[in-house]
């Protein structure tokens, strides 16, 4: 057994799950129990379960078979317990409903698993004097200060199967399909599987849209013989029409419209296709898929690897950290560098060049 100034560790995983949450926790459980005898304490349903003390000890049967399976063994939620707390049943606000159990658990350490929301949380409990390290997992791959987030690669996977599957129809019915992302503000996932798919048209929140742009392109390619195309729509794609009408809203102090409210962007792309080129146009939201079933290879290997690295920190005594990639290396950083920030597709960024040089368009 490895010396450690951790003894107790508490681990939960937060938002919407993703493939390789269990990999993690195996990683981290196996890692903690056998080379340096911590105990390992779950916690249900993210900081909902810490915030109730909804908690189990683990032990090594709870880590064996789970690196393959979706989901989380834990549970997960959307907890944000810093915001507004309207919960009249629980007494006193939720942060120090957490700093209580925390210190009734006598845990050294929480680890969060989670995305943006995540790690903001745990910053602020790091600041109430809680000793955490933060994971970053979302198929949205939007965190600031690291290349990847585990989730991301198996969520391009369904994806890139999606847009094959859909090349099908297109061929054969000459039509326009057009396939809604997931991604929230954030368009690496559409541009990751819009590439890998051969999306002859890609747009992403970071990069507003003309329709008038995309019909060209399509009218073009039907004028080449193509009479059909690949639509790939980031779910947070705008036009350039909405950034503008936002801005004028901000500026006359009006409310920005409720989620919801109006169709999503893949059927407001096809309703602007349809109008303006009279093309037969049908649309395919992906929803939940990209975020169920198996993690692919590479999100195994990356939860495993952050995994571990969590646990090196937490030997160390080193918290308040969230471990990261960069440069193909596992390492990790302050987590006052991740917090409130969100990590969008540079306009510039190399695979939007390459994606145009082969003639994927960008709607701008
Ligand atoms: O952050 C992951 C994500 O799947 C986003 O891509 C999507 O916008 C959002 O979560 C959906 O959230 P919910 O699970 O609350 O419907």
């Amino acid at each position: 057994m490895q010396k450690s100034k951790t003894k107790a560790i508490g681990i939960l995983t937060a938002g919407g799950d993703c493939p390789g949450l269990n990999a993690a926790i195996r990683s981290i459980g196996k890692a903690a129990l056998g080379m340096y005898d911590m105990q390992v304490v779950g916690i249900s349903s993210g900081f909902h379960g810490l915030v109730t003390n909804q908690t189990r000890i683990l032990t090594d049967r709870d880590f064996s078979g789970i690196l393959t399976e979706g989901g989380t063994i834990l549970g997960s939620s959307r907890e944000k317990p810093f915001d507004k707390d309207d919960d009249e049943a629980l007494s006193g606000t939720k942060p120090d409903l957490i700093r209580e159990n925390y210190q009734k658990l006598h845990l050294d350490c929480l680890v969060c698993i989670g995305g943006n929301g995540t790690q903001t949380t745990a910053h602020k409990l790091s600041g109430m004097g809680l000793n955490v390290i933060g994971l970053p997992k979302t198929i949205d791959n939007d965190l600031a200060e690291t290349d990847f987030c585990f989730g991301f690669f198996s969520a391009v996977d369904v994806c890139t199967e999606a847009i094959d599957r859909l090349h099908t129809t297109a061929h054969s019915h000459s039509r326009i399909m057009v396939l809604e992302t997931m991604g929230h503000k954030a368009g690496w996932l559409a541009l990751y599987s819009g590439i890998a798919g051969g999306g002859d048209v890609i747009l992403i929140p970071e990069i507003p849209y003309e329709p008038e742009i995309i019909a060209e392109h399509l009218i073009d390619r039907a004028r080449k013989g193509k009479q059909f195309s690949i639509v790939v729509v980031a779910e947070g794609a705008k036009s350039v029409k909405d950034v503008d009408a936002k801005k004028q809203a901000k500026a006359n102090g009006r409310q920005k419209n409720k989620k919801g409210s109006r169709p999503s962007a893949g059927y407001r792309v096809a309703a602007e296709i349809e109008k303006l080129t009279g093309m037969d146009t049908r649309v395919t939201v992906l929803g939940y898929l990209q975020r169920g079933g198996i993690p692919s290879p590479i999100d195994r290997t990356l939860a495993t690897s952050l995994g571990s690295e969590a646990i090196k920190l937490m030997a160390k005594g080193a918290y308040n950290r969230m471990v990261c990639t960069k440069k193909g290396q596992v390492t990790s950083v302050p987590l006052e560098k991740v917090a409130g920030q969100t990590a969008k597709v540079p306009p510039d960024h190399t695979f939007v060049e390459s994606a145009r040089l082969v003639g994927t368009c960008f709607g701008d």
